[in-house]
């Protein structure tokens, strides 16, 4: 009975341990993200929400320090005139954003985690429909600043289920058949729902 008890706590023992990141661990998570622009971006048209895979790399220096590396597949946004809401074209983009992150240890299989960095938004493929049909359109590439928050809750000591949420700073330079039309202010909510494999 005394070996069993012994035997029972090792392997709690062990099982704690497990949970806990430590330093040069991996984390990959995947899932569908959306970026919500802001509304009202730009003087003459919207850029509205799209949808994506995102993938997410995250490498730990030690229990509480990460960097995350975010990937995705193209975000495709509708492009609307604020005149009317006619749609006249859509943009894609591909958001890379690099984070350095604070992971707190609560002792449990809830990760809570806030996150800052920097963010570089390509866009390309942008065309124009409709009542601009034939018209060029060009959006320029952003660097800006990324925040984000976000938890992870351990299923077992390898797979986690995980939620994030980021604001980030894109601003693309927007012009017509090579006249400028203002800034478009993106500066979108992203949301993100992952599943997370550790390694
Ligand atoms: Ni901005």
């Amino acid at each position: 009975m005394k070996k069993l008890l012994v035997a029972g706590l090792l392997v709690l023992a062990i099982n704690g341990n497990a949970l806990a990141q430590e330093a040069g661990d991996w984390k990959i998570r995947s899932g569908p993200y959306v970026v919500d622009p802001k509304s009202d971006n730009n003087d003459t048209v919207n850029v509205d929400a799209g949808a994506a895979l995102g993938i997410n790399f995250t490498y730990f220096f030690n229990e509480n320090w990460a960097f995350e590396v975010l990937a995705a597949t193209p975000f495709s946004h509708d492009i609307n005139l604020n005149d009317g809401g006619a749609e006249v074209g859509e943009t894609k983009h591909l958001p890379p954003t690099f984070s350095l992150q604070y992971h707190f240890q609560l002792g449990n299989a809830f990760k809570p985690y806030v996150g800052l960095g920097v963010n570089y938004t390509l866009f390309f493929d942008e065309e124009l429909s409709g009542p601009l049909a034939g018209a060029d359109l060009s959006l320029d590439n952003s660097f800006g600043l990324a925040a984000q928050l976000g938890a992870d809750y351990d299923l077992n000591d390898r797979w986690s289920l995980g939620a994030n949420v980021r604001w980030i700073d894109i601003d693309a330079e927007a012009e017509v058949n090579g006249v400028g039309i203002g800034d478009v202010e993106v500066d979108p909510i992203v949301y993100g729902i992952t599943l997370g494999y550790r390694f």
